[in-house]
């Protein structure tokens, strides 16, 4: 496995069909479970690592998000990775530069109004990779729902030449969705952030058993995490992140909560199978992720 630090120098490693998976760091199972699936699908792995400072709404949280790249050069090379490619800032944001990609309707709602500059941030290094890196197929994890969809508009509305694929969100055995802010939590709120998953099973159960309504969905939801401080629980539809009355087509029932300092996303992406709701649990782990162990 190479290491780079610019985009021609990666380019320069380049054979056959391009594979990339832009990440933040600080690797889990989650990461792990796309490079594994993106080794299937490309001859060249490009796994990215960028805290990027521009999707931040809070300096703290910035300041705060966990970072250590030797750990995360040795996950890449045992998962197949051939390019690490670990940018420094003026390689994505060269001095003076302005330009930034704007995100349509489907970034208003949720993530976009609790965290006003967020998808521009994220839709702006994304367009950046892409441009710079070209890979053929790009992987991202369901854990960032709208995140997906605000990308597949992007890559639909700029032409970018690349698949979109996503990957499976990981769960803890106890149902934590693994995410690299889960280092941050104390004993007492990890086990008080429970209540999210908690809750987005009981909807699936409900789901199962016929419930249709958003209304009641939402209230299952709200009423396991009522001990958090709830930024939303909105079930929306899947293409558009627009939200539904009932659940009548592809859809997300997701929840942002503040568990202490620490901010969690959660979501529960119901499929259609044979004309039915088929709730996404996620995948979960038979033991506790590396994060665990922190
Ligand atoms: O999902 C993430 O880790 C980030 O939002 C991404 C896609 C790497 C852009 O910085």
């Amino acid at each position: 496995m190479e290491v780079t630090h610019t985009f021609a120098a990666t380019r320069d490693l380049y054979e056959g069909r391009i594979g990339l998976l832009p990440t933040m760091g600080y690797f889990h199972e989650g990461h792990l479970s796309l490079m594994d699936l993106l080794r299937r699908e490309c001859d060249t792995m490009v796994v990215s690592n960028f805290v990027n400072p521009t999707q931040f709404d809070q300096s703290a949280d910035l300041d705060s998000y966990p970072r250590d790249i030797d750990r995360d050069s040795a996950l890449a090379e045992e998962h197949g990775v051939d390019i690490h490619f670990v940018p420094e800032v003026p390689e994505i944001y060269p001095p003076g530069s302005s330009t930034e990609v704007t995100v349509g309707k489907v970034a208003l709602g949720m993530e976009g109004k609790h965290r006003p500059s967020h998808f521009v941030g994220v839709a702006t290094v994304v367009a950046k990779l892409f441009a710079g890196l070209r890979p053929d197929i790009a992987v991202f994890g369901k854990k960032d729902a709208q995140q997906i969809a605000v990308l597949k508009g992007m890559v639909t509305d700029l032409r970018f030449p690349v698949e979109i694929v996503s990957g499976p969100l990981v769960r803890e055995p106890d149902g934590l969705a693994l995410s690299s802010r889960n280092v941050r939590l104390g004993a007492e709120e990890r086990e008080r952030a429970l209540a999210i998953s908690r809750g987005l099973f009981q909807a699936a159960m409900q789901i199962d058993a016929g419930e249709r309504d958003g209304d009641r969905l939402e209230a299952t939801v709200s009423r396991s995490i009522s001990r958090l401080d709830a930024d939303y629980v909105e079930l929306v539809a899947a293409e558009t992140m627009e939200p539904i009355a009932a659940l009548d087509r592809p859809a997300v029932l997701a929840v942002a909560a503040y568990v202490g300092e620490v901010r969690l996303i959660d979501n529960l992406s119901i499929e259609w199978v044979d004309g039915t709701p088929a709730p996404d649990r996620g995948l979960i782990l038979e033991e506790p992720s590396r994060l665990s162990a922190k």
